[in-house]
């Protein structure tokens, strides 16, 4: 049984489809914390539902980066946690984390990379007028959304609606964290 973290800052309906697998064996893991930096998230509500510990942090209440990212690896590190896995944690990962986890941090991410980095990828996509749209899961490393890509899902959509494009998205999300993780943790 493997332990992994799940970062979020929003809705969470990535950490639900991940802890959800691991409630159901589908997952030889279990999320031993969701890290959450947004107080009153919705995926935290969600982390209390399931049962899964959440640490909860607000940036501002400390004096650098630095300075939470300790905490948080302190607490990584007391649980375990083989891989982390980012799933809308809307921050970029700074120098204190990618030290004590470098190489076991992955994200997930609404485009098919390097195309539409940041936070506003499907909004730029749409606005593009994109023909085939995607899923990127890949390593952090120090760039934003620029570590090397571990799986990607591609789908077209010939429409111009963004919220349908996040809608056709987020199922191939939810089937593709899984998927790469338990490959990833099938390969430790
Ligand atoms: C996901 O669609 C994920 O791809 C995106 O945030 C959403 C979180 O949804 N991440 C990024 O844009 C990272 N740059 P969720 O809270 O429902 O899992």
């Amino acid at each position: 049984m493997h332990n992994i973290a799940v970062f979020a800052s929003g809705t969470g309906t990535n950490f639900v489809a991940i802890a959800s697998a691991c409630a159901a064996g589908v997952l030889d893991a279990r999320v031993a914390v969701m890290i959450c930096d947004k107080p009153g998230a919705a995926v935290i509500d969600r982390a209390g539902e399931m049962g899964v510990e959440a640490f909860v942090f607000d940036p501002h209440a400390y004096a650098s980066k630095v300075d939470y990212e300790k905490e948080i690896v302190k607490i990584l590190d007391a649980k375990g946690i083989e891989l982390v896995c980012l799933a809308g944690y809307m921050r970029i990962v700074g120098e204190t984390l990618l030290k004590a986890y470098g190489g076991k941090i992955i994200n997930i991410h609404p485009s098919l990379l390097p195309a539409f980095k940041g936070a506003h990828a499907v909004e730029q996509a749409v606005a593009y007028g994109v023909k085939v749209y995607g899923i990127t899961i890949h390593w952090v490393d120090e760039q934003l959304d620029g570590g090397k890509i571990i799986a990607q899902r591609a789908f077209p959509y010939e429409g111009s609606d963004p919220e349908e494009v996040h809608r056709l998205g987020q199922k191939i999300e939810h089937e593709l964290y899984v998927e790469t993780i338990n490959k990833l943790l099938c390969e430790r």
